[in-house]
């Protein structure tokens, strides 16, 4: 019975490693490229931090159309002024909708300057099952496990919600801000739960730092102190590593 699992599991999970960060990129960018040709009106999950930024160099170098595709931002940090340039609605404004070309406004982000926040989170949720749900779901990883923002402990059935940002992660993300301070402690992230919807999910790591967290997610028991190990438990994962994060891979 756990043998027929695995296999399921296994099957569900398909892991590709390539030489570099740039070819995983471009392998990623086929999987999106053909989902926009089978569905032009495509509605994307799009991802920020560095992990997907080569998969969107690929993307805005294919010519490719996406002028029909929609899309929803996994989090966005609470706190930074409007417009602040390292807010996750201004880096999908310069990383995705300008440079491949999308409608303005067609990349939907967390709304924090809502005062009401979990009013916010949840028409956040009503966007994404108004649009009929996310097509396929682009993601990076947090070193300590981390998807979107949902960190260390948050139910594996979470929904779209304020979460404090573990101190890992200010940490990891300060290299955006002049300092660690600057860093906002709280967020809108979509939940496990919500990103679990998503039709089709693309993993992307790359880098030695990403190794052991890697095959923690993929490999590792199923649980909340991992929210990625979450993954196992959908049913269409494609992973994109370099031979660094997939290091610790068993085979
Ligand atoms: C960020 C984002 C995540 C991202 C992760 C990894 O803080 N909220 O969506 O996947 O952390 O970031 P990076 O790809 O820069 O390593």
């Amino acid at each position: 019975m756990n043998g027929q699992k695995d296999r399921q599991r296994q099957d569900a999970l398909q892991i590709m490693v390539l030489d570099s960060p740039a070819e995983a990129g471009a392998a990623a960018a086929a999987v999106v490229l053909s989902c926009v040709q089978a569905k032009p009106d495509a509605v994307l999950g799009f991802a920020t931090g560095s992990s997907p930024l080569p998969l969107y160099d690929a993307l805005a170098e294919s010519g490719g159309d996406f002028s029909g595709v929609q899309g929803f931002a996994l989090d966005e940090y609470v706190g930074l002024p409007p417009r602040d340039p390292r807010s996750y609605a201004a880096v999908i404004h310069s990383e995705v909708t300008r440079r491949l070309g999308l409608r303005p406004g067609a990349v939907h982000v967390p709304d924090v300057s809502d005062p009401d926040l979990d009013a916010s989170a949840q028409r956040y949720e009503r966007a994404i099952s108004d649009a009929g749900g996310v097509d396929l779901q682009i993601l990076g990883i947090g070193h300590n496990g981390h998807l979107a923002f949902n960190e260390p402990g948050a139910a594996l059935d979470s929904r779209t919600r304020v979460e404090v940002l573990a101190e890992r992660t200010r940490r990891a993300n300060a290299r955006f801000f002049d300092s660690l301070d600057e860093v906002p402690a709280l967020c809108l992230t979509q939940g496990i739960g919500t990103i679990l919807q998503a039709r089709h999910l693309l993993l992307i790591a790359h880098g030695t730092d990403k190794a052991d967290i890697v095959s923690r997610a993929l490999q590792g028991p199923v649980s909340p102190e991992c929210p990625a190990s979450a993954l196992q438990l959908h049913p269409q994962v494609t992973v994109f590593l370099d031979r660094a994060a997939a290091a610790r891979l068993h085979p």
